[in-house]
């Protein structure tokens, strides 16, 4: 047979996914794949018990349910200090990841370059890839993951650099970019003339006192701003596969198309659902960011209690625990061991970095009381694995 395709050829499987394999072989509590334990608010719940025999159940517009874009223009517009047009400037796809994947599509040609904060989300790597596009990395510094202005001017200045992806409240670092960054970002892309692609699935998951702003409401920055977002996290339905881009509709006359080409379509019965969250109260926000405030508090505060290093997250849900102590030859192999020996799944950090790293693991926190209390048990025997051979 012919040879399969150069641009996936250098795929390896998703670390996240091996990660939760290697916790189901030991039996372990997974605190890797980010990904919540609790229900979705009622009102989505019991709307979707009604649609399940009301309809819809064929395609809806492609670019999403007319209700869907109408009820996600009100909710956004005033977070995000636009004026959202539900007919030009909305579409949705199938979860921020095909947002993302759309996006990147619609303004890389074949070898142009895309700036990529690292650590980054496993997907963007990809999304660059196969658009045909080459990432350039630019450094976000531990402990308090900041970048360094000149280095990140420098990535934007080499020649044929498209665009610039902000994933803010970042996965996996949990850094919550300031107004003041995100100015000087802004300062940067506007001399080099870039576009810069937004992934906010944690916009409503940002810990006091930091708060969460729109890259598109900055001043000047709309028009070159693609913003997208789901509601897997917000609304706890990951499942759901619901996601946006909100941009101009010279870009969104675009990403129409080629979303319209990948997908098709979100699912219908799933958008008339959710239009029951877009259109939950403002207490509704507020009470998810407490919920996840206090289980950051909970987990975290667990982790100093057992002297285990960590960074405290600004935004999201993930924690990133320091191993550099431990004198492992590779990340993996630490949470290979500790899934068999603690009985708890983590992700090693190595994969949410372009160059080479083993300090880190990541553990996220969106589970139940009960099982954030069952895993701090068990990581009673976390210094244990500072010896190998047990
Ligand atoms: C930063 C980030 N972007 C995108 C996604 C995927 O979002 P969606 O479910 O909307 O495709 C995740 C999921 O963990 C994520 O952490």
């Amino acid at each position: 047979m012919q040879e399969l395709s150069r641009k996936t050829a250098s795929f390896t499987d998703s670390v996240i996914r091996r990660m939760t394999r290697v916790s189901a072989k030991y039996d372990a509590i997974n605190l890797s794949q980010g990904f919540p334990d609790f229900d979705p608010p009622a009102a989505i719940t019991d709307r979707l018990a009604e649609v399940a025999h009301e309809g819809p159940h064929q395609y809806a517009i492609t670019w999403g349910a007319q209700n869907f874009r109408e009820a996600l223009a009100a909710k956004q517009s005033p977070l995000m200090g636009i004026d959202i047009d539900p007919d030009r400037n909305v579409v949705v796809t199938c979860g921020s990841t095909e947002a993302m994947m759309c996006s990147v599509m619609t303004v890389a040609n074949p070898g142009d370059r895309v700036v990529i904060f690292s650590p980054f989300y496993e997907n963007y790597g990809a999304d660059s890839i196969l658009c045909g596009a080459e990432p350039t990395y630019v450094e976000l510094h531990a402990p308090d993951f900041t970048f360094d202005e000149a280095e990140l001017e420098a990535a934007c200045a080499r020649p044929s650099t498209k665009a610039l992806i902000l994933c803010n409240p970042s996965n996996p670092c949990g850094h919550v970019f300031s107004r003041d960054e995100l100015l000087a970002i802004a300062r940067i892309v506007e001399r080099h003339d870039l576009y810069v692609i937004t992934d906010e699935v944690y916009e409503h998951i940002v810990y006091a006192p930091d708060v969460h702003t729109y890259f598109a409401g900055l001043p000047g920055m709309a028009e070159r701003t693609i913003s997208c977002s789901s509601l897997s996290k917000t609304y706890s339905i990951t499942g759901w596969r619901l996601g946006y881009v909100i941009a101009t509709s010279e870009v969104t006359d675009r990403v129409k198309k080629v979303h319209d080409f990948l997908t098709v379509g979100a699912a219908a019965p799933l958008m008339e659902a959710a239009v029951a969250g877009l259109r939950l109260p403002r207490s509704y926000y507020d009470d998810l960011a407490a919920l996840y405030a206090h289980k950051r508090s909970l987990f975290c505060d667990g982790l100093d209690r057992l002297g285990i290093a960590h960074v405290k997250p600004q935004g999201a849900y993930y924690v990133m625990c320091d191993i550099s102590d431990f004198g492992y030859d590779s990340d993996e192999e630490f949470c290979v061991e500790l899934c068999r020996r603690v009985g708890v799944g983590a992700v090693p950090g190595s994969c949410f970095f372009n160059a080479p790293e083993n300090r880190f693991v990541r553990f996220h926190f969106a589970k139940s009381d009960e099982v954030l209390n069952a895993a701090l048990e068990r990581l009673a025997g976390w210094h244990d694995l500072m010896g190998r051979d047990a």
